[in-house]
């Protein structure tokens, strides 16, 4: 590729959740350029090549169908692609070490540096790598070695960082209005022209004054930053519904009141039972989790042992069938823990996703008794049949507008909601007869109903 040609050919490595939504978007803007998305996996391709994609995200089946053939390709033939593209993006994977220093808390960046490999081995012809993945600070740096110390002669590579900005559920629609795009890269003039690159591309779409462009450790703060700001938010959120319960007041009016200020904005301000990625917040989050089966365990006469509980909802959020780090796994392995059995319903997260999340070695030691004890089902009602108490863990919004009527004359008595992600209309409910428990706000039933209660005043 000269210096000044225009981009012709891209290669993405990793079909993930971001490697497949965003190059299939590319795509679609730009219908000159040829797109090939690779993975290892051939499952994952398979199912990017089939009519049911590997992920769930709305709007991006028919991009996909629009595209996919013409010039957006996905595939197994890593060095192909390689040697065709003239920029490669990297979004593999960049999971939290579960080994070693930093367990628990850094980024394992080995499939980073696996694919850093990948190209210095197959590239022939000067490339642009663009790091997508989230990576700590000065990743670059250990990408541009790797590739300095094993690029064939001639060959010379430019690194940019362009992090990604995406929610999954809202993948197509943050992509296609994205707030801003990031592209950081060297101060060198072929560093600049490399960013101009990147920025040609999104401009297809984009407008110029949303693309901003910095050096390449700012580019990779920014996304640390950006991440831990919403974290420290949703830890702001949930430590208020904790007072929120002890005081009579409403987490939900207490966000809107907050909210209308200007200068703290609305956004982010939703308590739920949500998962975090910042060390410095996942205290907070992770207590929101446990206070949260602990007071279903609580509710339920302080025993859940050969109890049915159905789990509506597995996604770690809505409009996604992507569990890593959901709330569900830890509501599910608690009150696995306690004995009880669980009956669990999800619109798109597959049977044998669930299975292997409660079945790891981190969530269980006896992956027996987690088959023997849960049964999953394909809609709420078969779910919520016989069980004793209902336990939201994701916003789905087909679970707004079940029928409560239905559900309740199927359940043991008495019959308990705990709403951990505060989208039912508790009132409602508890007019059925439901026992309704919430985040961030007392619920308080007619005195007559509250006779056999083991807890005055909170149901
Ligand atoms: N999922 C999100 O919402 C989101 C949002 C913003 C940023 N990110 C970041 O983007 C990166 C990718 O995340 P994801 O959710 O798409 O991950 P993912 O696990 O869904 O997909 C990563 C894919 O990369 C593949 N892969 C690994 N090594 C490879 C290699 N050498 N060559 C080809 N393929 C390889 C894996 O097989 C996997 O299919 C991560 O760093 C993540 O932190 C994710």
């Amino acid at each position: 590729m000269s210096n000044n040609m225009d981009i012709k050919n891209i290669c993405c490595l990793g079909a993930g959740y971001v490697g497949g939504p965003t190059c299939s978007i590319i795509a679609l803007k730009c219908p000159d350029i040829k797109v090939t998305v690779v993975d290892l996996s051939k499952e994952r391709i398979a199912q990017w090549n089939s009519d049911k994609l590997p992920i769930y995200e709305p709007g991006l089946d028919d991009i996909v169908k629009e595209r996919r053939g013409k010039n957006l390709f996905f595939s197994n033939d890593v060095e192909n692609a390689i040697l065709e593209a003239d920029l490669i993006f990297i979004s593999v994977n960049t999971p939290t070490k579960t080994l070693g220093n930093g367990k628990g808390r850094a980024a394992d960046l080995k499939y980073v540096e696996g694919a850093a490999r990948m190209i210095a081995d197959i590239a022939k012809s000067d490339k642009i790598v663009v790091e997508k993945s989230t990576v700590p600070v000065r990743a670059a740096e250990s990408i541009a070695k790797i590739l300095s110390a094993n690029r064939k002669p001639g060959v010379s590579y430019q690194i940019l960082s362009n992090p990604e900005f995406l929610a999954e559920g809202t993948a197509v629609n943050d992509l296609l209005n994205a707030d801003r795009v990031l592209i950081g890269g060297e101060e060198t003039p072929e560093g600049q022209k490399a960013i101009e690159k990147l920025c040609s591309i999104y401009e297809h779409w984009i407008p110029r004054k949303n693309i901003l462009t910095t050096n390449t450790w700012s580019s990779e703060l920014s996304k640390l930053a950006a991440n831990a700001m919403l974290a420290q938010r949703i830890s702001s959120i949930n430590s208020l519904s904790a007072v929120c319960e002890a005081t009579g007041a409403d987490v939900s009016e207490v966000a809107r009141a907050v909210g209308l200020d200007s200068r703290i904005g609305s956004k982010f301000l939703q308590a739920s039972i949500v998962a975090s990625y910042w060390q410095q917040v996942i205290d907070m989050n992770e207590y929101q989790k446990s206070r949260f089966t602990a007071k279903i365990v609580q509710s339920l006469f302080n025993t859940v042992s050969g109890k049915r509980i159905c789990i509506l909802g597995f996604a770690f959020k809505k409009n996604t069938g992507d569990t890593r780090e959901s709330p569900a796994i830890h509501v599910a392995k608690t009150l696995l823990d306690e004995g009880a059995s669980l009956k669990i319903y999800d619109p798109k997260v597959e049977e044998s996703r669930i299975y292997e999340d409660l079945t790891h070695p981190l969530i269980c030691e006896e992956p027996e008794k987690v088959r023997k004890l849960v049964s999953i089902h394909q809609d709420a009602y078969t779910a919520s049949e016989g069980t004793h108490a209902l336990v939201i863990c994701t916003e789905w919004d087909e679970f707004v507008t079940l029928d409560y009527n239905k559900i309740y004359a199927g359940m043991m008595k008495p019959a308990y909601i705990f709403d951990g992600r505060k989208i039912l209309d508790h009132q409602a409910l508890i007019d059925i007869g439901f026992h309704v428990q919430t985040i961030g706000r007392k619920l308080h039933r007619p005195i007559s109903n509250r006779c056999w209660s083991s807890n005055p005043t909170i149901n």
